[in-house]
């Protein structure tokens, strides 16, 4: 008996363990472990991903493209931009002329970063900041986006509230929304879609809609009202 409640224990403190540091990825201990993880992990992180360039362009650039199309240079913000990954693939569309910030928590993560995007120079920069203090002025940017790290952040609507807020009236917000069997393992932080959709409708979108995109993520989109427009 005795063995057998050892044994129970330590299968039930290894599956809390995995729950926390590998499934959550540290959410529900803080986010300086959340940081810590995307740190020591950063120079794998790519290698795990295998981003697919032609599904990039035609599923996650394309989009953005076409809600960028009436703006002559538009200036983008990716928040939780990891290895910059949306700033690379929307800087190497030939119809994009516009100039990408990217912003993440993690150095290491912004490390791998700095080296994909040196071939774009000036167009391409890079800040170190957490996602609910975003280090700019309001009404800045035309699309702001952020993709695979809403449900790693101490507080989505604390981040939400600060990308909508330095988006500019009109312009185009893309989150990514957790969901499979996974994401609800992400307990008292997952949403459904309807659920989700209307978390942005009462953060003040407009046009919020969601459109199934990988097997753990939808792309959400939502526009921010021309004052006036409301
Ligand atoms: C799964 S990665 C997504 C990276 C990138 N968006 C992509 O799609 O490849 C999550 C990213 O969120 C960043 N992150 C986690 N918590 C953060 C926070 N509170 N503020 C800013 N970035 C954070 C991590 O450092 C990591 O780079």
């Amino acid at each position: 008996m005795h063995w057998i409640a050892i044994i129970l224990t330590t299968a039930v403190l290894a599956l809390l363990l995995y729950w926390l540091l590998i499934t959550t990825e540290g959410v529900y201990l803080g986010r300086r472990v959340v940081v810590w993880l995307y740190d020591i992990t950063a120079h794998k992180y790519d290698g795990i991903k295998e981003f697919e360039p032609d599904a990039e362009q035609f599923f996650l650039i394309r989009p953005l493209l076409v809600r960028l199309r009436q703006v002559p240079n538009p200036l983008v913000l990716d928040v939780a931009t990891g290895t910059g990954r949306l700033p690379g693939f929307l800087l190497e569309a030939p119809t994009f002329n516009g100039r990408v910030v990217g912003l993440d928590a993690s150095g290491k993560m912004l490390g791998f970063a700095a080296e994909k995007l040196r071939p774009f120079g000036h167009r391409a920069s890079l800040v170190q900041q957490v996602a609910d203090k975003l280090p700019f002025a309001a009404n800045q940017f035309d699309l702001v986006t952020c993709l695979e790290a809403l449900e790693f952040f101490p507080s989505d609507t604390a981040a939400l509230q600060e990308m909508i807020r330095v988006l500019k009236p009109g312009g185009t917000l893309l989150v990514t929304r957790r969901k499979g069997t996974e994401g609800k393992l992400f307990v008292g932080r997952y949403r459904n879609v309807q659920q989700f959709e209307a978390h942005l409708a009462a953060l003040g979108l407009e046009e919020v809609h969601t459109n199934p995109w990988q097997l753990d993520y939808d792309q959400v989109f939502g526009k921010k009202p021309v004052i006036g427009n409301r």
